[in-house]
């Protein structure tokens, strides 16, 4: 607990806390991600992938851990940012920094923002409402309307500019975007962020056009 409140004191250790989060989460996106995908298989293995998720006695604790990550996340990353707006360094070229680094993760604000909205939507109609159709035909019925699977898809763009940015701030963070590797980790944020958003994003549309 004292190490916990030592390390929310401070700024640095904030930060690596939402990077260690985000990197979490990444983990549950290709999870997830994969399951999905078994949408294109069809109805019988869809449901039979969702029955046994049901059946996993390990989920409820799963599900914990993931609420847990998100809203930590969310929590600090806001925090982090109040007390980045709070400081008003004068210097030149800490002010051109904070200006590029406002940037990032302004957009990382709004991008997040939409994906919050996305995450109660999704959890309100995939995961607590019912289904007695079973879920293939709940995904599958929902995204026959253009405006939902239009969201999902526009949601998709936003989780695949959040995910480049929060790559790379990420690394940054944990000091693990030195200059000799910054390349490369940039390339592999960019490659992973839009990889992951256009395969949850190929889903609706997908199912929109079937
Ligand atoms: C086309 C894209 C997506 C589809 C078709 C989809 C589908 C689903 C379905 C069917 C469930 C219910 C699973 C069950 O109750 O067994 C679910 C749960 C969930 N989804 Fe998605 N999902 C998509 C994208 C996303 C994205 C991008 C995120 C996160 C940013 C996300 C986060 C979650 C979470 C947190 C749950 C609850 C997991 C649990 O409680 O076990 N989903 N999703």
């Amino acid at each position: 607990m004292n190490l916990l409140r030592l390390i929310l004191k401070s700024s640095v250790g904030k930060k690596a806390l939402v990077a260690a989060a985000g990197l979490l989460l990444c983990g549950f996106l290709i999870v997830h991600l994969g399951g999905n995908l078994i949408l294109f298989s069809g109805e019988n293995a869809f449901n039979g992938y969702a029955a046994s998720l049901d059946k996993n006695p390990l989920i409820p604790l799963a599900e914990i851990i993931l609420a847990v990550l998100f809203i930590g996340h969310i929590i600090l990353a806001l925090w982090t940012k109040a007390e980045n707006a709070g400081a008003r360094p004068e210097d030149y070229r800490f002010k051109r920094w904070k200006r590029d680094r406002w940037y990032g993760s302004k957009t990382a604000f709004y991008s997040g923002l939409l994906i919050l909205v996305f995450l109660i939507i999704h959890l309100r109609d995939f995961r607590f409402g019912t289904a007695p159709q079973g879920l293939y035909r709940l995904v599958m019925e929902s995204f026959k309307s253009a405006p939902y699977a239009g969201f999902y898809a526009a949601a998709m763009g936003a989780l695949g500019l959040h995910l480049g940015h929060g790559f790379q701030a990420a690394f940054q963070s944990l000091g693990l975007r030195r200059p000799r590797v910054r390349p490369a980790v940039d390339a592999m944020g960019t490659a992973f962020a839009w990889l992951v958003a256009g395969g949850f994003a190929i889903i609706p549309v997908w199912a929109y056009f079937k």
